[in-house]
């Protein structure tokens, strides 16, 4: 089963899109992570060269603001691969499965969580529930949720995504 979620899509790094979005977000309380959250919404990750406009706008520290980025494993200062495949790891899908399509998966892409195949396909992300446990174990690859995934439905459907960079 796959339904359709809305999501945003990435658009390349762009720094002065990224210091528009600081702008408006550096007046909320506590804004630190909702600006980070929006960067990774939508870049797909965090540049470092942006951590100064950062740390400058909250009067923090470059330390304080790198400290957060690397707290997070969210907040990614890579760009992801050009699919990033989430893989639920919580209780609904762990009982019927999970943990078997996640060893398949990890070893399928040659990946372990957070890390990127080298040809810069996939980046793996764990995720604790994705709302889809009457269809567990579920998976979602860029906007399209699956369920009852099996290794064997695993593999069909990674070989299925477009390659286009
Ligand atoms: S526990 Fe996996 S989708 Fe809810």
């Amino acid at each position: 089963m796959s339904q359709e979620l809305a999501a945003t899509p990435f658009i390349p790094w762009n720094a002065e899109t990224a210091r528009a979005m600081i702008d408006a977000l550096k007046d909320r309380p506590g804004a630190l992570m909702p600006i980070l959250t929006a960067l990774v919404g939508r870049f797909g990750y965090v540049d470092p060269a942006i951590v100064a406009d950062i740390a400058r706008s909250l009067n923090l520290s470059r330390a304080e603001v790198h400290g957060v980025i690397s707290f997070y494993h969210d907040f990614r200062t890579t760009p992801p691969g050009r699919h990033v495949v989430r893989i639920c790891r919580a209780e609904s899908c762990q009982a019927v499965g999970g943990h078997r399509l996640e060893e398949h998966a990890r070893e399928r892409l040659g990946v372990d969580w957070h890390e990127t195949t080298s040809d810069g396909r996939f980046t793996l992300e764990p995720v604790y529930c994705l709302g889809n446990c009457g269809c567990s174990p579920a998976v979602m690859i860029d906007e399209t949720l699956h369920g009852r995934v099996t290794p064997a439905r695993f593999d069909a459907l990674i070989g299925n995504q477009d390659d286009t960079p």
